[in-house]
């Protein structure tokens, strides 16, 4: 595994970005930085990490998915990918909140957000970047985010944890080019966060209902059981869990 490591940079993922627009960079190359200074989150929201403290990468994934329908797909092999790798840690109680929050019980310790970008010979490039709280243990600001140190309370080594994400991802990968998505989605199910367990939503008009989450569909969609027996599916931008 191919590691670039920088100290700061404004984004990971945008320098990988640009490196891997101009220069030949080998599949699952990764780059890591003790900091970043302009770090993004899903849905333009900033990604904060104390400095030298967490893991903070972004890694290639080349010419994996054939189209702009598989992303969802590569999604849930990122999230896996994780867990199974702190699973590996001894980390229990490790599950993804929906679509791709990686939590240890009830609180957020890693994010993830994929950039996708499709190239003139139709092959699509990702870049995956990765933000994992490892050693932070002060988290003032952010109530609900932990960190591995918090959970188990000693440090972790983030080099060795980058190394088992990215043995996880090469074999989840793998899954995908050979069409094996029935059992990436059976795995990803299994390990979503509250599943069949009543949770309380809200939509994008403030309204809060109870339900039990099911599944996700073919589109990444959350399945929800409703209170009148239902099951709803629900987009990304559609509804947020309150718990
Ligand atoms: C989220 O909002 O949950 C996604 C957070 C993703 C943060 C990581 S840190 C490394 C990479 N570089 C970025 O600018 N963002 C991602």
């Amino acid at each position: 595994m191919k590691v670039i490591k920088l100290d700061a940079i404004d984004s990971t993922n945008d320098f990988l970005k640009g490196l891997s627009q101009t220069q030949n960079v080998e599949n699952f190359t990764a780059v890591t930085a003790k900091t970043q200074t302009k770090g993004k989150g899903q849905m333009g929201s900033k990604w904060l990490s104390e400095s030298n403290k967490n893991l903070i990468t972004s890694i290639l994934i080349r010419d994996t998915l054939t189209s702009i329908e598989d992303i969802f797909i590569l999604n849930m092999t990122v999230a896996l990918a994780i867990v199974e790798a702190l699973k590996k840690y001894k980390i229990p109680a490790v599950s993804i909140k929906w679509p791709n929050d990686i939590m240890a019980e009830n609180k957020k310790i890693a994010g993830i957000l994929i950039e996708n970008s499709i190239k003139e010979n139709g092959k699509i490039d990702s870049i995956v970047g990765i933000g994992l709280n490892v050693n932070q243990t002060d988290f003032e600001n952010l109530p609900k985010a932990s960190s591995l140190k918090i959970y188990m309370g000693l440090d972790f080594d983030t080099e060795n944890l980058l190394e088992s994400i990215v043995d996880e991802m090469q074999t989840y990968t793998t899954k995908i080019k050979n069409g094996e998505t029935d059992s990436l989605w059976q795995e990803y199910t299994q390990n979503l966060f509250r599943k069949d367990i009543p949770t309380v939503f809200e939509d994008n008009k403030g309204l809060k209902f109870m339900g039990l989450i099911q599944g996700i569909n073919p589109n990444g969609k959350l399945e929800v059981l409703l209170e009148d027996d239902s099951v709803k599916q629900f987009g990304i931008k559609e509804i947020t869990m309150v718990y």
